[in-house]
């Protein structure tokens, strides 16, 4: 018995993780409410949990929620509404040199990069199991973004996150036949 409830159990958290897999999408209009705390702490928390070279968590996280810079942001290189909407812009920067301390250039160039791709990647998903919506942003000019949320490391990655004031189809994605190889 105890056994078949910690498997339904377990199949809950199972279903539920494909359900956020299937249920995010890009979202680009955002409706004038606020994002909870609590919402924000959960999603950070996530990113904090997420995998990194040697545990060495090479990236910060920048919570973007001023009005003027959000602006900033909106109007940097080409014209970006959602990033004016939403009410906060999470800002996934590397920090090369952490990683270079442990694994010189390939901790610079690569791994940091990474620690940030994949924290932002948790974000998305811990973002969309809350009900809340976000875009990948990665087109900007890096040393505008630097300027901006005043630091020396690199953007990777932006997401303005808020609740979505749109519901875009679902993008196509190729066959498991075409995306992998057997070897
Ligand atoms: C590395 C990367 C960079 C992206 N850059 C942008 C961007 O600059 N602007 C934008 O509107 N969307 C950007 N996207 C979002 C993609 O266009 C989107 O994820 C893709 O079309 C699939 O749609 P979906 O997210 O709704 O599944 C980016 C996504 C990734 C992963």
């Amino acid at each position: 018995m105890l056994i078949e409830i910690i498997y339904s159990f377990l199949l809950k958290i199972f279903m539920d993780f494909f359900e956020v897999l299937g249920k995010r999408r890009s979202i680009r209009k955002f409706r004038q409410r606020e994002v909870e705390e609590e919402k924000l702490q959960k999603i950070l928390e996530a990113c904090n949990r997420a995998p990194s070279a040697g545990n060495l968590q090479a990236y910060k996280i920048f919570v973007v929620r001023s009005q003027e810079k959000r602006e900033s942001l909106a109007t940097v290189g080409r014209e970006r509404g959602f990033f004016r909407e939403a009410p906060i812009s999470l800002i996934f920067c590397a920090a090369p040199e952490v990683s270079a301390s442990l694994y010189g250039e390939r901790g610079k160039n690569l791994y940091s990069i990474q620690d940030a791709t994949i924290a932002a990647a948790y974000a998305q998903l811990a973002a969309t199991s809350q009900g809340l919506a976000t875009v990948w942003v990665g087109a900007f000019d890096e040393e505008k973004i630097k300027e901006i949320i005043g630091t020396d490391l690199k953007p990777v990655a932006i997401l303005p996150l808020g609740y979505a004031a749109e519901e875009p189809e679902f993008t196509s994605r190729k066959s498991l036949k075409e995306l992998t190889q057997g070897c």
